[in-house]
């Protein structure tokens, strides 16, 4: 079975993209071959600074080697460095109605959002497809809000298989429900761009200030409250485990809780889980070409998947 998935350098990573993607991809990193990428073309639709973007392509490797990646195991890689993508997505996207891109919702809510849409934004959902079926992947891990890109890979993979004969996987998404919107500290889904994140790595003190400024509602300590409409309490479950979640839930329900003593619990338990992470991600920071290296091997791994894939397609397609 081949699992894969991908995450854009477009900013600095949060619990949200932790407990949706990264950890689904490390604790299954050894139930099947994983392939991981860096999706920095992708990144280039919404980051055209370049040295913020290479800066953030390096980030996020060391992010993801101090959650416990296994670089022996997973093919781990930057997307930009398999040049075949351009041309699969190329390909896919004469396999395309305009329609099924009209109508993904990310794209929508950007335009919503006041982004002025470029091409590349437009055409985005066609370029992971091609991420997805260039190394025929089975099992593609996301948080809930990629779900439709994943099935707009899946409509692209069959109408290419019809038109063409049997090419390519038809892939499945792998949501974790529990996790499949982790939200922010305003309740809004936690995202890069809202500035609701808590980050996974940096200063604990900053780190803590972010934990105090999680918005509840103004019940005074006395009263009882609701664990399941209170952020504090969607957060700590994400840490805790179930005997820790369940005294939680009593605490919230017979009432004396300080929002602000739930706040420094979830704090505690974030540091619990991250600090030894911490540590590995500041070692790995010393060395940044071991770092560059991984990346490197990853990609000739996937770019030997991705010569044959683009030998096939071009057969089938006719461009002998
Ligand atoms: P962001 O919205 O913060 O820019 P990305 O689009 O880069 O996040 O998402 C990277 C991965 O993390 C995707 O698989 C996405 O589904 C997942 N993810 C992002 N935000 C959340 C969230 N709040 N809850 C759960 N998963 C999330
Ligand atoms: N669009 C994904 C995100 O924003 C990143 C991504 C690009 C991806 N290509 C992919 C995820 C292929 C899964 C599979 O998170």
């Amino acid at each position: 079975m081949r699992i894969l998935s991908g995450i854009q350098p477009s900013g600095t990573p949060h619990i949200g993209n932790y407990f949706g993607m990264m950890k689904q991809i490390v604790d299954d990193q050894y139930n099947g071959e994983t392939f991981l990428f860096i999706a920095d073309y992708h990144a280039l639709t919404v980051t055209p600074d370049p040295n913020l973007l290479s800066q953030r392509i390096i980030n996020l490797a060391l992010d993801f080697l101090a959650c416990g990646l296994d670089s022996e195991k997973v093919i781990f890689f930057k997307q930009s460095d398999i040049k075949e993508i351009t041309e699969l997505s190329w390909i896919l996207s004469c396999c395309t109605p305009m329609g099924l891109l009209e109508r993904c919702h990310s794209y929508k809510d950007k335009i919503s959002n006041g982004i002025i849409p470029n091409c590349g934004l437009f055409f985005y959902p066609v370029l992971m497809t091609a991420d997805i079926l260039m190394y025929k992947s089975d099992i593609v891990p996301v948080g809930k809000d990629q779900k439709q890109h994943v099935e707009v890979a899946r409509d692209i993979a069959i109408k290419f298989n019809l038109q063409y004969g049997e090419t390519f996987i038809v892939p499945e998404p792998k949501i974790k429900d529990e996790v499949a919107v982790t939200p922010g500290i305003d309740g809004r889904k936690m995202s890069k761009s809202y500035g609701n994140a808590i980050p996974l790595f940096g200063d604990q003190k900053q780190i803590r200030k972010i934990f105090m400024k999680i918005v509840t509602d103004s019940k005074t300590p006395e009263d009882p409250k609701n664990p399941d409409t209170c952020n504090i309490f969607a957060l700590y479950k994400l840490f805790a485990n179930k005997e820790q979640t369940e005294a939680m839930a009593e605490k919230y329900k017979a009432g004396g809780l300080m929002y602000g003593n739930a706040k420094q619990e979830l704090f505690d338990l974030y540091t619990a889980h991250f600090s030894p992470m911490q540590k590995k991600r500041d070692e790995l920071a010393k060395n940044l070409d071991y770092v560059k290296n991984i990346l490197r091997k990853g990609a000739e791994k996937a770019s030997e998947v991705a010569r044959k894939t683009i030998q096939e397609v071009r057969e089938k397609v006719g461009l002998k």
